[in-house]
């Protein structure tokens, strides 16, 4: 259908019938057999006639094809005016084949094969009939408190822009930019905005900031899904400067619609209108329906308020009547795009329709592929890694044997699927060469009421701690090196899972200290959600490998790592602090009026603590490899441009090591003087090279006027002339190359 057809057809519906379409409810609404997944608080919601149910426009998180096919056909029958219902549902970073967390990923910096891993996604969604994934989350993160950093892009903004466009374009395809063809769905941005500045990482706090911090850090991510035409947009819990983002009308509107130019549908967070009232912002159901309406909100997902209130409200006033029929129009348009009107059942009509690629081998291999480039070699001390055959392998930890390792957000994937660590091994190396205990809990005991309905989750420890810790002694006294296996457990992680001091568990610290004191090498591969903590554990290991949460091709991917069948090529997306009080820290910050100039720096006013270093355990873009990468003949084709011409970069990177590898160059550009004072640096360019032993390859880097932009007070977004420093290297801190180059507006003869 064109938009006329649209228009008409919502003139056609009645009041009732247009908010309908602009409610949202779980399956379990419509059958109580329906096991649709929970995802936020389990309240009744006050729905108050059964024919709101009737006229919903769309399902949240019912993932079954049966259920999904069966919910449409009784729907339509029953839909005066055979309006398809939408499904909708959390797949992040997987639907059965699960890929590390997105966090992880980004630490591949190997967009391409990010942009697969959502193809493989959408694929296997539609094969369940799913038409939206609320993915991808783009919000930028800086504080590893925050529980669901597993789920950002990390810290930096360029890398947030490629994740967004290329989950983007997986999800939803680059190809037509209105019709979403087979095989893909509409991709949802969210949470607009800057949820991951919640004060002291706390979960759903509040977020302020100046617009221009918000512009050139927060927004950028955002800004690059919609240009790569994500069809959603969902609102995120917090306020901003004081407003919640699912009421603030300049935020939505002027924002996202007028500046962003997004013309999609615009779905709250869960239960995220209602909750303007627990925000102190509406002061009951009826403002919080006008207010998020003004404010452009389209879906109300999961609660009454759309529902109960917005007919009285439209009655009486032909704006909000007007904004009605505008939300309804783009709900309607989306079903239009995912060509419901003509296949409400879009490829699930019979078995027939489904080419079953679910867990297919090559989505297997995409995924361990994935997770071999997004697991970060931290430390390797005298060569550690990678295993040798012959070694006798002491496999030691709560995570030798862990299959919940798919991180929080993938809640269609099967644990089952999981490949272990011990699995890994023992698919490589001769299994008299490796023996296996636990050692040591997962989890320190009485931690349980932490964790809410996810209690039943959590791992059930039935043996004495002691006995695991004699046990994981004895084989690693007759071994020749220990790979330990540790972390903190999924469900410490993701949404509501902030941590004041996020570390290794107590009984996982014990272990580490017991076993260090056996003086074998001691290889930490660590599990987890978000940066943790290492600064105490680090010097007693002679390698850290961090596994993240890898997904379904876990174990495997890892084996393949530690015994060098694959080699390490990830660098850090996030940076790893020091200590718990350094938070937040990232690596692009602000220079100060008393910057710390080095360690040994020790005057008292300078911008330092005086209890701990400046510096990061680990900097954003590190991460090592088993072969050595040389850097060299550096050359600049000029040193000064105008606004219209570019800087050429040139190097060379040579594989001087012993095995083939990947190696991230990374180009950090410094804007010396501006009217907001700007970081210290700014990642702007990077390539990912593959090298055989002795291969050498020329890198360059086009440095042009659109890299030195940054939006102003005033909303602009220019460059300014004069000084910027370029600096190349293998991340944010070890610069091999740094020049000084000029921004002028003409060149002097
Ligand atoms: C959750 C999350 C959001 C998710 C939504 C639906 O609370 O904040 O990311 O898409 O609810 O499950």
């Amino acid at each position: 259908m064109n938009n006329e057809m649209l228009r008409k057809k919502v003139d056609q519906l009645t009041i009732q019938e247009k908010i309908g379409q602009l409610i949202q409810l779980t399956g379990n609404f419509f059958d109580t057999h329906n096991d649709s997944v929970v995802t936020g608080p389990q309240k009744k919601i006050g729905l108050s006639r059964s024919y709101q149910i009737n006229n919903t426009g769309s399902i949240l998180n019912t993932v079954d094809k049966q259920q999904i096919r069966e919910m449409q056909r009784t729907h339509l029958l029953k839909s005066t005016h055979k309006i398809p219902l939408l499904f909708m549902a959390d797949i992040i970073y997987g639907f059965k084949t699960i890929f590390p967390i997105p966090l992880a990923q980004t630490c591949s910096w190997n967009f391409p094969l990010i942009e697969e891993s959502a193809t493989v996604l959408a694929k296997e969604c539609y094969e369940a009939g799913i038409h939206v994934t609320f993915a991808p989350m783009v919000d930028l993160v800086r504080d590893p408190r925050w529980g669901r950093v597993m789920e950002a892009p990390g810290e930096d903004t360029l890398l947030g822009e490629c994740y967004a466009e290329s989950m983007v374009n997986g999800i939803q395809g680059n190809g037509d930019a209105q019709h979403i063809p087979k095989g893909k769905l509409a991709a949802c941005i969210k949470h607009f905005a800057a949820y991951g500045a919640a004060v002291a990482g706390r979960e759903y706090n509040s977020v302020d900031m100046s617009e221009s911090m918000l512009r050139n850090f927060f927004l950028p991510s955002y800004a690059k899904g919609i240009e790569a035409g994500a069809k959603l947009v969902m609102t995120a819990f917090n306020t901003l400067n004081g407003i919640p983002c699912t009421g603030n009308k300049w935020l939505n509107r002027d924002m996202l619609r007028d500046t962003l130019h997004f013309d999609g549908v615009l779905i709250s967070d869960y239960a995220a209108i209602d909750e303007l009232i627990t925000h102190g912002y509406a002061e009951n159901q009826t403002s919080a329906a006008k207010q998020a309406l003004l404010a452009g909100v389209d879906i109300d997902m999961k609660t009454a308020v759309y529902a109960n209130k917005l007919e009285k409200l439209v009655k009486q006033n032909q704006d909000l009547h007007a904004l009605l029929d505008e939300a309804v129009l783009r709900v309607l348009m989306l079903k239009n795009d995912l060509g419901l009107f003509d296949d409400p059942y879009r490829g699930i009509q019979t078995e027939e329709d489904i080419t079953n690629t679910i867990l297919s081998k090559e989505h297997k291999e995409t995924a361990l592929k994935l997770a071999e480039e997004s697991i970060v070699l931290l430390k390797n001390n005298n060569h550690t890694l990678p295993l040798s055959r012959n070694q006798k392998v002491a496999l030691i930890g709560p995570y030798a044997e862990e299959k919940a390792t798919l991180g929080f957000w993938a809640i269609t994937g099967d644990e089952a699927d999981t490949i272990t660590l011990k699995d890994g091994l023992h698919a490589l190396l001769d299994t008299s060469c490796l023996s296996v205990a636990r050692g040591a809990y997962l989890l320190d005991k009485h931690t349980e009421n932490l964790y809410d309905k996810y209690n039943d989750k959590l791992p059930v420890e039935s043996e004495d701690e002691e006995t695991l810790l004699e046990e994981a002694i004895a084989i690693a006294k007759t071994s020749d090196i220990i790979v330990l296996a540790v972390g903190e457990n999924t469900y410490q992680s993701g949404e509501g899972g902030s941590r004041t001091n996020p570390v290794l568990p107590a009984t996982q610290l014990r272990l580490i200290n017991a076993l260090s004191t056996l003086a074998k090498p001691i290889v930490l591969v660590v599990y987890g959600g978000r940066p943790l903590i290492l600064t105490e554990v680090e010097e007693k290991v002679s390698a850290i490998l961090y596994a993240w949460f890898p997904g379904t091709m876990n174990g495997l991917a890892v084996a393949n790592l530690l015994t060098g069948k694959a080699n390490p090529s990830a660098k850090l997306s996030m940076t790893f602090p020091r200590s718990v009080g350094q938070i937040p820290i990232y690596y692009n910050e602000l220079r100060t009026g008393r910057p710390q100039l080095d360690e040994e720096n020790t005057h008292r006013f300078a911008s330092r603590y005086i209890d701990q270093s400046n510096l990061p355990l680990y900097p954003f873009g590190f991460g090592k490899s088993y072969t050595h990468f040389q850097y060299s003949d550096f050359r600049l084709n000029q040193e000064e441009m105008t606004k219209n011409e570019q800087i050429k970069v040139t190097l060379t990177v040579k594989n001087t090591g012993s095995y083939s590898g990947k190696e991230i160059v990374q180009l950090y550009i410094c804007d010396k003087v501006a009217s907001i004072t700007r970081p210290v640096k700014l990642l702007k360019a990077f390539k990912k090279i593959d090298l055989k032993v002795g291969e050498s390859q020329r890198i360059e880097f086009e440095i042009d006027n659109n890299m030195l932009k940054f939006y102003h007070p005033d909303g602009s977004f220019d460059s300014e002339h004069g000084d910027f420093d370029i600096f190349i290297g293998k991340d944010s801190a070890e610069h091999l190359f740094k020049r000084r180059i000029r921004l002028v507006s003409k060149h002097n003869t």
